[in-house]
């Protein structure tokens, strides 16, 4: 099966995890962009009642575009859910985000979420994080300072995200910088912890402890992986 039918597999069987009534986070990619345009069929033929709220201003435009009504994560006590993509996935269900450059708003959003279901197709699972370069996300402000300070705790090297001459601004108005450290992510919540202690780093693209469920395709099928409590 080519990629992008996985892709919309895992995306449409997420919805699964999306009843009438719930506050819904919504993620960001290509995967997860399924689950959007199905959440809106849903809404609009079989009249499913959710709320969501977006993880990227990308995400806000597409769900606008398909009638997911759309409420700003502060109006709201809490989200039941959050359904989102990743860049790779462990055996502990550990996350590498923010290849689409989203990781602030869609940490905040499965930080606030009871449950975060992901989804992805085959080439995402990895023994151990880190052959997908680590998103960053930085403030403008002396980024090469902080680019260096990343490059000593990570003892790898580093590139600021670019797009073509320009360089990625988030939805939040920072750089993303990527760290090629390879597949040697052995502690991520250690690796986390001195990212975050570096005063320029305004976001690292580890989840940790956050996704519960793994919405899995593969040629054979898709596969539902749930997290041991
Ligand atoms: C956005 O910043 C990312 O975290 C995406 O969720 C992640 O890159 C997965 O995207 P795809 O589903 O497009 O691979």
């Amino acid at each position: 099966m080519d990629v992008e039918s996985l892709k919309q597999e895992a995306g449409i069987a997420a919805c699964a995890y999306i009843k009438d009534g719930m506050n819904v986070g919504l993620g960001t990619g290509s995967t997860v962009k399924y689950t959007i345009l199905e959440l809106g069929r849903r809404i609009e033929k079989e009249g499913l009642q959710i709320v969501g709220v977006p993880t990227s201003l990308a995400t806000e435009k597409l769900a606008i575009s398909v009638g997911i009504p759309l409420v700003e994560l502060d109006s709201l006590d809490h989200l039941d859910v959050v359904v989102d993509g990743t860049d790779e996935f462990d055996p502990d269900f550990n996350l590498i985000k923010g290849g689409g450059a989203a990781l602030l708003r869609e940490k905040i959003v499965a930080q606030a979420s009871t449950q975060m279901v992901v989804v992805a197709d085959a080439r995402k699972q990895v023994e151990r994080l880190g052959a997908f370069p680590l998103p960053i996300e930085v403030t403008c402000f002396s980024w090469q300072t902080t680019q260096r300070s990343i490059e000593a705790v990570l003892g790898c090297s580093t590139a600021r995200r670019m797009n073509g001459e320009e360089p990625v601004l988030t939805d939040n108005g920072n750089f993303i910088v990527d760290a090629r450290t390879g597949p040697t992510i052995q502690n991520p919540a250690e690796t986390e912890r001195e990212l975050l202690a570096i005063a320029g780093v305004v976001q690292v693209g580890l989840f940790i402890g956050m996704c519960n469920v793994v919405i899995l395709a593969k040629d054979d099928g898709v596969e539902v992986l749930s997290k041991e409590e």
